[in-house]
Parts: structure tokens; sequence; C-alpha cells
């Protein structure tokens, strides 16, 4: 683990850097998000969700500190959506936000709006910016390089019925930190363990060597988008990637990219059980035989089933015997089901110590005692196991005198992006 952190820290110090930016693979990205929230914002926002498990609307109140209310509404991303033309992707983003306003009938007002776009992206300013690479299974033609706000922007001017503003265009890890930092002011880091993994930190401006004010700015920090997910995509991780990580890697789209997110996240990690519960089937070591064609098909094997199986007490497979039922492996031996559990531990936990390494690395980083962390995502959410193992994991390599506490960051792409574009509905947007 100390090799990770090291390796991370050197990763990270080079994004920073604008002579060395172009060699690292974490990128840290400027968010242009320099201000944290400070309880005084007020006013109705809408905010879109793009990149999670679904794609989401939302109308966010925020009438007081113990007053936010969040009306929201989810759509499945279907699988063509995400390899489809740029306009096609966009022009249903802006129809749903079309239908959900004049549901609201909110037609007539001109409305601020917080774009949660949780993919790497270069900032052009707070509310502009350029998509860098898909991730997560996306792959839309013509909107890598792009300006992801002018394409949203066309969609809905083609509309020509709404009147919203794109204040600020932000990654979901900038809206969980500033979710959190709501009720939290010592939030420094927002971390998302979900589909995908990334986190972002508070950084000093003088040291953002890629945002262009970084000498001149008058606001001391900003929220650095860390895109961690690409971490060893230049191969310093290979010495810890196994045969079943190289396999699942096969099987993306975007092949050799997003290495560590590969090793962490729920898009990937129930693809890595059923890789090596399909090796020891094949060499008789598990399941006596029993034929199972669903275990045969990729992803077929879900992230939700790694926590519903771990979520069973030692000795009891009540919830396990429910995941065997669905992939068809009902006969299976009490030893077979304890294999099974061990096999997810096996990966949950390795998932939870890379992501340790990783908010290690921010705090040595960031060089303060006392923090909290922002986190969201399914994975985070949904283990039975992981806010623990991942808190064991930091406190082991943190400094004695640091204290830091994890908060469970509600909604960052509702009410994150609302305060986001509070903070900044007046600005005039700045190019770098
Ligand atoms: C949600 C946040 O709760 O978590 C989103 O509001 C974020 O912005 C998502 O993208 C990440 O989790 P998942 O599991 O949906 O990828
Ligand atoms: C992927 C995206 C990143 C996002 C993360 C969590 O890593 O590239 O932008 O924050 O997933 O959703």
């Amino acid at each position: 683990m100390q090799e990770v952190i090291d390796k991370l820290s050197n990763e990270i110090q080079k994004g920073l850097s604008k002579q060395m930016h172009s060699r690292s693979t974490v990128k840290c990205w400027p968010t242009y998000v320099q201000d944290l929230p400070t309880q005084n914002e007020r006013g109705k926002y809408l905010a879109l969700d793009l990149g999670g498990t679904n794609f989401r609307v939302l109308l966010v109140s925020i009438n007081g500190p113990d007053d936010v209310d969040i009306q929201t509404q989810a759509f499945q991303i279907a699988q063509p959506l995400m390899a489809c033309p740029a306009s096609a992707l966009f022009d249903f983003i802006a129809e749903c936000l079309d239908n959900f306003v004049k549901e609201k009938q909110l037609s007539d007002k001109e409305l601020s709006l917080g774009f949660t776009f949780s993919f790497p992206m270069r900032q052009l300013s707070l509310a502009e910016a350029n998509l860098v690479t898909w991730t997560k299974g996306f792959s839309c033609d013509e909107v890598v390089g792009k300006n992801v706000t002018k394409l949203l922007q066309e969609s809905i001017s083609r509309r020509g019925t709404l009147k919203v503003n794109i204040v600020a265009i932000i990654n979901d890890t900038t809206g969980a930190l500033i979710s959190c930092a709501y009720n939290h002011k010592n939030c420094r880091i927002g971390l998302i363990v979900g589909t995908g993994c990334n986190a972002c930190y508070v950084e000093k401006t003088c040291n953002v060597e890629m945002f262009e004010d970084y000498q001149t700015s008058q606001k001391p920090n900003m929220i650095i988008n860390c895109e961690w997910g690409a971490f060893g995509d230049n191969g310093v991780l290979d010495n810890i990637l196994t045969s079943f990580d190289r396999m699942v890697d096969k099987q993306t789209p975007n092949q050799g990219k997003q290495i560590f997110e590969k090793c962490v996240s729920g898009m990937y990690l129930g693809e890595l059980v059923r890789i090596i519960i399909v090796k020891l089937m094949e060499e008789g070591k598990l399941f006596n035989g029993i034929e199972s064609s669903i275990m045969h098909e990729n992803w077929k094997f879900e992230t939700k089933f790694i926590s519903a199986v771990e979520s069973d007490p030692p000795g009891i497979f009540e919830k396990c015997n429910e995941v065997l039922n669905e992939c068809c492996l009902n006969d299976a031996s009490d030893e077979d089901k304890a294999c099974l559990r061990y096999i997810c531990e096996t990966i949950s936990t390795r998932s939870a110590k890379l992501v340790a390494c990783g908010l290690v690395t921010l705090i040595n980083k960031m060089e303060i005692c006392d923090l909290s962390v922002g986190i969201d995502g399914s994975l985070y959410r949904r283990h039975p196991k992981y806010h623990d193992l991942l808190m064991d994991n930091v406190k082991k390599y943190v400094g004695t005198d640091v204290c830091v506490q994890f908060f469970t960051s509600d909604d960052g792409s509702g009410r994150g992006a609302a305060l986001v574009a509070a903070l900044y509905k007046d600005n005039k947007s700045k190019k770098c």
C-alpha cells in the first residue's frame, strides 16, 4: 500500500504541474470551484446528473441549512444511448429536462442550472468544459474534445421552450465535496465509489499550475478533480494487477485505460468475481460440475451480488442462497458458498485498500490534521463493510495526529450542483 501511495503521490504532483502534466495519468483538473458553501446560499435551481447509475433531472430549493427540498426524476440510460451520436444523447437530456420543467410548471421561469457531468473534462470556465475521454462504458461519437456545455445548450435551444442558464458544469466528486461541506465545514475531500471511482480535494491555488490565474487569483483555494481512475494507465500498477484484472480490461471499450478504476469500482468488481468463479468451475474446484449458463455470460454477476453475499453473518448463507438462485447455482454446498464469500471479500477488500491509498495520498498532501471526507456511490452505500474497511485502512497509513471523519454525502449531483450554482450564479465566466 505504501508503494501505491508513493506512486499516486508522484502522479498527482505531475498532474498539477504545467510542465509535467502531459506525462501524468492522474490529470488533476482545475474545477474553477474556489469557494465552499457558507449556508447563506438560497434559491431554486435545476440540476442534471449524467454519469452515475441513472441519469437524473432535479429541482433543488435551498431555503436554509435545515430546509433543502429536492425533487428528482431518474431515467435509465439504455445501452444504445451510451454509444449514440452526440446530438441524440444531448437531445434526450434536453427532452427529459423540458418535460420535467413543464411538469413542475416552471416553463415561464428563468432558472440557473448546475450540470453534474461525471467524466474527465478540461474546464474552460466554471460553466464550460471539454470532454477529455469517455469512461464507464460510454462511447458516444463526436463528444470527445468538444464543449459539452455548448452541446447541451444547442439541444436546449433546439427545443425552443426552455429558459435555463447553465451556470456550472461539475464532476460528481465536486458535488459530493460541496454537499458535505454544507454541513461539515472541515470537508476537504469528495469521493465517489460507485459505477466509477474518483476523488477531488481542496488544493492551494498557487499549486494549480494548469489554472491560468494560479499566481494572481485572490482566492486561496481551488477544488481539484483528480480523475484517479486513470492511475496505472502508464503501467505503474502492473505489479499488482492479476490475470483476472487483465481479462476484465480486455472486455471493456476503453482497453488499457482507467486501470485503477477497473480494480476498485462497482462497474467492474462483479465481473472480476465472475471471472474467478468461472476459472475455478472449469478447473472442477467449485460448484462440483453444476452448469450455469448465466455464469458464462460476461457482466452477468452484478456488484450488488457481492454486497449481498457479504451481508450474511458468519455461517449463514441466506443472502448468498438468493444470489446463487439468481445465478442458477441452486445445489451448491456450504463449502462452495464459503468459497464464494471468500472471493467476494478478497475483491471488495482489495478495492477498499486501494481507495484508502488514494485518500491517504490526498490527506498527506494537504497536510491538515482535522478533516472530513464526503462520500457517495452505490458500492460505498450498499456494501456492508466498505465504510469500515476504508476507515481502518486509512487510519493505518495517516499520522496518529490526523483526525479523519467519513460522511455519506447526500445527493452531490442535486444539493452539491445547486450549491455551486448558488455560489456562482452572478459570475461572468472566465476562460483560461
Ligand atoms: C449519486 C450522486 O448519488 O452517486 C451522483 O448524486 C454520482 O452525482 C453517483 O455520480 C455515483 O454513484 P453511482 O453508483 O450511481 O455511480
Ligand atoms: C469515472 C469518471 C469520473 C467520475 C467517476 C465517478 O472515473 O471519469 O469523472 O468522477 O467515474 O463517477
